[in-house]
């Protein structure tokens, strides 16, 4: 397995974009940041930019370093071209099982053979996603949290078929771009963070729905009486009530059991996703 210099992020979106920044910002790894959409290319860059100014205006990141590292991402559209220049390829397209095994029949048609594969899902385990790629001993789940340049984990999944030379290479590049591994050593649907994240919530639901406390009360007994900086009610807000809807059906597909709650559900088909549509749990069009 070779020395990680290059790396080929797919899909330049919320995450994409940011593990592509956060790379680059280490300083040791050309980047090429690809998307199918020429605009999503340029808004990923817009963004990186508006980031990496920020980092300066704050006194994190000198004007040298920031220039030299939006200089080592390349955006392309070119799959294929930057998949086969890359030691590891982090895939980051849609939350969508036939769009990812798409892209990855394509990544692996062109990756070189020693090059180490990783997929960004939050519940799609790489197990799911390796059928037919050649070499599926060198492929892993590699789950950073969002916004990546923020929050420092990265959850590595070992699959099935994962060897341990590509789980100490993924591991030794998370921490090679500042970033703090864990492992998870057997696929389980939400990993660690989403799991105890879906436990919280759903006993957040019940007592909600059995009428014993508001969303504004059960958040605050959860900042204030467990030190968490979010309540569950304001983290779905935040990271779309959509995305948790989907991650709570998909783990019913796979493991049986209760559904979104209702209070959910009924939220996800008015339109009210949290945050990015203005209204959720919580009114944000004001704040
Ligand atoms: N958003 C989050 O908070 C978050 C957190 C952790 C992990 N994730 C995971 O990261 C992945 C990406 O999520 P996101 O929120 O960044 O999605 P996003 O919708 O913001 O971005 C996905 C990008 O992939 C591009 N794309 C789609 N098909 C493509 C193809 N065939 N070739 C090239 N580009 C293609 C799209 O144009 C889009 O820009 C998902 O698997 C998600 O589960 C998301």
């Amino acid at each position: 397995m070779a020395e990680i210099t290059s790396v080929a992020v797919i899909g330049a979106g919320t995450m994409g974009s940011q593990i592509g920044l956060q790379t680059a910002y280490a300083g040791r790894h050309q980047v090429a940041l690809v998307d199918s959409s020429l605009e999503q290319l340029e808004k990923a860059r817009a963004l990186q930019q508006h980031l990496t100014r920020r980092a300066v205006e704050r006194g994190r990141l000198t004007e040298e370093r920031a220039t030299a590292a939006l200089g080592r991402i390349q955006g392309t559209t070119d799959l294929g071209g930057a998949v086969a220049g890359a030691d590891l390829v982090i895939e980051a397209v849609f939350e969508d099982l036939d769009a990812k095994r798409q892209v990855w029949s394509e990544l692996a048609a062109h990756a070189r053979p020693d090059a180490v594969l990783a997929s960004n899902s939050s519940t799609i385990a790489i197990s799911r996603l390796v059928d037919g790629v050649p070499g599926p001993e060198r492929c892993c789940n590699m789950h950073f949290f969002h916004p990546v340049t923020v929050m420092q984990l990265c959850e590595v999944v070992r699959g099935p078929l994962t060897s341990d030379e590509t789980v100490r290479a993924a591991m030794d590049f998370v921490r090679s771009i500042q970033r703090v591994p864990v492992l998870v050593n057997k696929e389980i649907h939400g990993f660690i963070v989403n799991r105890i994240l879906f436990a919280a919530a759903e006993e957040a639901f019940r007592l909600l729905e059995g009428g014993y406390a508001s969303v504004e009360d059960i958040d605050t007994a959860v900042k204030k009486g467990l030190n968490w900086p979010m309540g569950p009610f304001e983290v779905l807000d935040f990271s779309g009530l959509d995305v948790f809807y989907g991650a709570l059906e998909d783990r019913r597909r796979l493991e049986g059991g209760p559904g979104a709650p209702a209070a959910l559900r009924e939220r996800v088909e008015r339109g009210e996703l949290g945050r990015k549509s203005g209204r959720g749990f919580y009114d944000h069009t004001s704040r």
